[in-house]
């Protein structure tokens, strides 16, 4: 076949299909979602309080108040936590976060979730809540409450 003909009809939407379904396919939960660019900014991030996972009833029950409220986080996440709130089928095919998911938890730095939390997780329904709809102590209380939907610590 010539040259023009075969890159028309097959090689260019073959390629257009493989991208496509790699920008699309859900990525595993303990993959990064910071982009590697951001990383390092990521991980300088510290919450005031020290380790989330040890954090202050009060700042966790504060995290609980702005997750169920002004966050609605709970909207995508649920209650639960575990990515089964109302809004949670609207995001094929990256579908909430679990996180009662301990792996994910474990994967995770303080840093990276904060980031998330601020900047959001590109392309998906994730979007940037820090400043528009959150402070950054606001931030730092959900990372709080995130922490404990993971009840099995090893
Ligand atoms: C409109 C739905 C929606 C809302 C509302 C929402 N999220 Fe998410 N969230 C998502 C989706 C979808 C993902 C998965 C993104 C991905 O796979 O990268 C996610 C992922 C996350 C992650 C995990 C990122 C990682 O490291 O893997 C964190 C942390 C998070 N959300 C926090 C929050 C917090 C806190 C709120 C409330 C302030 C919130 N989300 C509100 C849809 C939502």
């Amino acid at each position: 076949m010539h040259y023009r003909t075969a890159l028309g009809y097959f090689i260019l939407p073959a390629m257009v299909a493989v991208v496509t379904v790699a920008a699309c396919a859900p990525r595993h939960p303990t993959e990064d979602r910071v982009p590697p660019s951001a990383m390092k900014e990521a991980l300088s991030y510290k919450a005031p309080f020290g380790d989330a996972r040890t954090a202050q009833p009060e700042i966790v029950a504060g995290g609980k108040a702005l997750y169920e409220g002004k966050g609605r986080c709970a909207l995508c996440h649920g209650t639960s936590g575990k990515g089964d709130g109302p809004a949670a089928h609207m995001h094929p095919p990256h579908p909430p976060r679990d996180f009662t998911d301990c792996a994910f938890q474990k994967e995770r730095e303080d840093g990276e979730l904060f980031w998330i939390i601020k900047n959001g997780s590109p392309g998906t329904g994730m979007k940037p809540m820090i400043p528009g709809m959150l402070s950054e102590e606001d931030g730092w209380k959900l990372v709080a409450y995130i922490r404990t939907f993971c009840t099995a610590h090893s």
